[in-house]
Order: C-alpha cells, then structure tokens, then sequence
C-alpha cells in the first residue's frame, strides 16, 4: 500500500498507483472497455474508425515510398479492437501486408492477454519498450494513449509556487500542496512559466513523446496521435475520473475508477517540434470525414434494413459530429519537415 496515515504523495504518483498498482491498480485488473466497462473508446464504437485508420496509415506508407519493411506500432492497444480491423483491411492490400511489422506497446498485462486472445499471435508481437522496434520507418498509433499518463500540476500563490500532493488523513484521501522552486516547472514549460498561474504537465508522457521523436527521426515514419484535449488558451486544471460511464471523484474510488486528462496539444506539438518534427492537426470529425467514413459507410449499407443502417450511422455521428466526440477529439499527425503527406488533414 502506498498510503500510511499523514503521509502525502505527489498527485502524478498517485494517479500511477491508481492506475497501475501490481495488485489493485486499474489497468491492472480491469477491462474497463464497452457497456458493462466505465468508458467506450472510438474503435469500440464503430469498426469504421479503424477502418479510415488503416486506409490512412496504408496512404502514409504509399506516401513514404512503400519501404519494404514498415513497423506498425500500436501504443496502448486497450481491449485489441483497432488492432483487429487494421488486420482485416491489410489483408485486402497485399503489399503492405508482406512490408508490414505489426507491433503493440501495451503496459497492463491484463490487457495482453485480452488482446492476445483476440488477435492472431503470429500476426502481432508484443513489446516492453522501444529498444524493440525494428530500426526501420515506423508508423505509431496512439489513440486515447496519452490521456491515460499520470500528471502531476502546479498552482502560483502569491509570488510562490505549489506542487498538488494527495494524502490520506483519518482513512481519508484528501487533496493538499507543498511549496516547489519555480525552476522545476521552468524545467518543464520553460519561459511560459511567465504566463501561467496553474500548470499541469506529464513527466512520464513527455518521455515517451521524446523516444517517438527520436524513433521517427532516425528511421523515418510519423506518429498518429488521437485524444481528447484543448488547443489554445491557458493551463487549466482537466484531471477527470469516469467509473460505469458517470464522471466520479478520483479520489473517492481511486483503484476503481479510470483518471484522465485532457491532452495540452499546444505543449505536445512543441515537443515534437524541439526534435525538428512537424505536426498537422485537426479535430477527429473532419479527420474521419475527409477520409471518407460517410461513403463508406453509404457503401456497407446500400442492402442493409433500417434499422441496421440506422445504428451504423448513429454510431458514426457519435465519432463526428460536434456534440459528441467530433472536436472535443482532436487527430496530430508528426512526421518529418520535409513529408508532404497530409490526408486527413487538408
Ligand atoms: C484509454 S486506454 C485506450 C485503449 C485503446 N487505444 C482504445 O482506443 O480503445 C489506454 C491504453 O494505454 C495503455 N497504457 C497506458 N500507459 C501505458 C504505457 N506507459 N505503456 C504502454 N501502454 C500503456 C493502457 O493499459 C490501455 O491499454
């Protein structure tokens, strides 16, 4: 256990336990994916997504000159379902079927054994770290990847700066500070320290942004990147716990319910940009729209009942229209400065 009475931790240590505890964490014991889970995510909404996914990366890799070998890496897989159908459709495009190295990064073990069971183990590989990827192009894909890192956050008082703690007083998990030097979030967000009274950043995250950064520069490829998150504006604080598909405290159920954030793209693509890459962004509904979802879908269809018909393209408005997941999520594509490659993205 973490936790003994009157002692605190810091906020992104916290989340991290919650989360990935050996025996209690979240991820750990968990599939929290679908109706009788906490949350859905795009690829268990509708199998279009992952199909506009797999029609996009079979672009990107016509775009990089078909390389004979291509890693295809999927960060943080969840319950297997994009993997699945990306499986499905290269197998209607044989070239890059031969060329393509299928990798799944996935930390919950849980998890592996769920994706496991689903996908054709001679089809995928599961890795630890980077230090196994194969140094040639790459393609990550990482949707609601990021959301899942622990974070840790930072108010100004005054002229002084805290760092949130959570501690456990009385058997109560409560939230509390302790004063930090500026140059420690400085270090993070260098000078727009100047601009912000609250910061909110992912240590871990940013490490792993750096390996991609590095991966692609040496050996080529891009990262499609798809989360929920903000663009422009101030810091603010995001940190958000579902469990059964309600919003909940995270700290009244800290090993049963999921903790999020929202993704700081600004911040992400600056990231990016200190490794000399380029970012293209946009919101997921004009994403999925540009690659077509609509006439696919119209395709599929064309000989199916209503009512059939009906739950496909409701599901497909739930990933593209505005009120639902269309611009909350939000789609970054990085690659290299001198690809021109930008399907999805005109
Ligand atoms: C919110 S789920 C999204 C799953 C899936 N991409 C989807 O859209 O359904 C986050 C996933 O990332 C995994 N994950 C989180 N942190 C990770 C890390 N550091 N390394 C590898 N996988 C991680 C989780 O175990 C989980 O599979």
């Amino acid at each position: 256990m973490l936790f003994k009475q009157n002692k605190k931790i810091p906020l992104d240590k916290f989340i991290y336990d919650s989360l990935y505890n050996k025996e209690k964490g979240y991820y750990i014991k968990k599939n929290p994916f679908g109706k009788n889970g906490d949350f859905i995510t795009s690829p268990n909404i509708s199998v279009f997504f992952s199909e506009m996914i797999s029609i996009w990366l079979i672009s990107f890799w016509e775009n990089l000159k078909k390389p004979k070998k291509v890693n295809i890496v999927e960060l943080g897989a969840g319950n297997g379902e994009m993997m699945s159908q990306i499986i499905k459709t290269l197998d209607n495009f044989n070239e890059i079927k031969l060329s393509a190295n299928l990798l799944i990064l996935e930390k919950s073990p849980l998890l592996i054994k769920i994706q496991k069971d689903k996908l054709n183990k001679k089809k995928v590989k599961w890795i630890k770290n980077f230090k196994k990827i194969p140094k040639f192009p790459t393609i990550f894909l990482a949707n609601e990847f990021f959301d899942a890192f622990p974070i840790k956050q930072y108010l100004k008082k005054g002229n002084n700066w805290y760092e949130k703690y959570i501690s456990l007083k009385k058997n109560k998990l409560e939230v509390c500070d302790q004063e930090v030097s500026s140059k420690i979030i400085e270090k993070y967000i260098g000078e727009n320290i100047k601009k912000e009274n609250f910061v909110e950043y992912s240590p871990s995250a940013m490490r792993i942004v750096n390996e991609i950064s590095n991966f692609i520069f040496k050996n080529n490829g891009g990262l499609l990147m798809i989360d929920y998150g903000f663009i422009s504006g101030k810091m603010k604080n995001t940190l958000q716990s579902v469990q059964s598909h309600r919003k909940t405290s995270f700290l009244k159920n800290p090993y049963n319910s999921d903790i999020t954030h929202l993704i700081n793209f600004k911040m992400y693509m600056k990231e990016f940009a200190k490794s000399d890459l380029k970012s293209l962004m946009t919101t997921q509904g004009n994403f999925l729209m540009k690659l077509g979802i609509l006439k696919r879908a119209e395709l599929v269809t064309k000989n199916l009942q209503f009512s059939q018909k009906a739950d496909i393209f409701y599901r497909i408005k739930r990933l593209v229209d505005e009120k639902y997941m269309g611009s909350l999520f939000k789609v970054l594509f990085v690659s290299k400065t001198k690809s021109n490659f930008n399907l999805g993205f005109e």
